[in-house]
């Protein structure tokens, strides 16, 4: 689709797989593969490597699901160390979670990591999906590494697998394996305030660090503490379906929209 240019009217075409990126669907090399890969169209038509787009005026698709360029949503996974706050404002000037990722948006948390939490952590402006993945209601599993006092015993992982009594009521049945002695993987599908902390105190263990290794179908253990990286359009999907609730067809709520155009 050629747009008129002149001398004094600049050209607002972009490099197409600079507006994949943007939009947070992988990086660069990643985007030019999927245009290669013949998943990408702009206005109907498939896309090449090479071609640009004006962002503000093109549909582009990847896999037949228009992407959120305009205005543009963006998914960071980031490895959030300890000490930083999981907010997108402290009015205490302690550092935060947003400054961690290079967002030209306003980005927020997915959730909450206590202060000392560290690990994998979602920041986007997809307030649709944030809320889905959220939500008590959608079930969604997180996963920890609890390293603890002393070595819980079968008495006390039984306990955390079936429930604890907690002062805001007794916890749902949860996944709990021992990875060494004082180490336990928790998987929850609650979120409520400190829960594996006061889940593990109320056992009689409790927790020194404190690590979450996998929000639903997001993992990655190469991200260093710190880091960040965008999420690829297949995670983005990935979560999309859980985060759903499936139909008869176990679809997402977008393949549905995108076939229903
Ligand atoms: N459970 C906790 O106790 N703290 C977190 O940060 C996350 C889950």
């Amino acid at each position: 689709m050629p747009t008129t240019t002149t001398p004094e009217t600049p050209d607002p075409r972009i490099r197409l797989q600079k507006v994949l990126a943007r939009a947070g669907l992988g990086s660069r090399r990643v985007c030019e593969e999927l245009i290669a890969d013949g998943r990408v169209t702009i206005d109907g038509e498939e896309a090449i490597l090479g071609d640009r787009v004006d962002p503000d005026a093109a549909v582009v698709t990847v896999d037949d699901v228009p992407i959120g360029i305009r205005p543009g949503s963006v998914y960071y996974l980031l490895n959030k160390p300890a000490g930083v706050v999981t907010t997108a404002d402290d009015p205490q000037g302690r550092p935060i979670v947003v400054d961690l990722v290079p967002s030209e948006t306003r980005i927020f948390p997915v959730g909450r990591l206590d202060l000392d939490t560290e690990g994998l952590l979602l920041l986007t402006n997809d307030g649709d999906l944030a809320h889905r993945l959220t939500h008590p209601s959608f079930g969604i599993e997180k996963e920890y590494l609890a390293e603890v006092e002393g070595e819980p015993g079968r008495a006390a992982v039984r306990r955390l697998r079936t429930g604890v009594s907690l002062d805001d009521g007794p916890t749902a049945p949860a996944t709990v394996g021992t990875v060494s002695p004082a180490v336990l993987r928790i998987v929850i599908h609650e979120g409520r305030n400190h829960q594996v902390r006061r889940m593990c105190e109320a056992v009689g263990h409790p927790v020194r660090r404190l690590v979450r290794t996998r929000l639903a179908t997001l993992t990655d253990p190469r991200l260093a503490p710190g880091e960040w990286r965008a999420l690829t359009i297949d995670e983005v999907r990935a979560l999309e379906r859980a985060a759903a609730g499936p139909n008869d067809e176990g679809d997402t709520r977008r393949e549905r929209r995108a076939r229903d155009r």
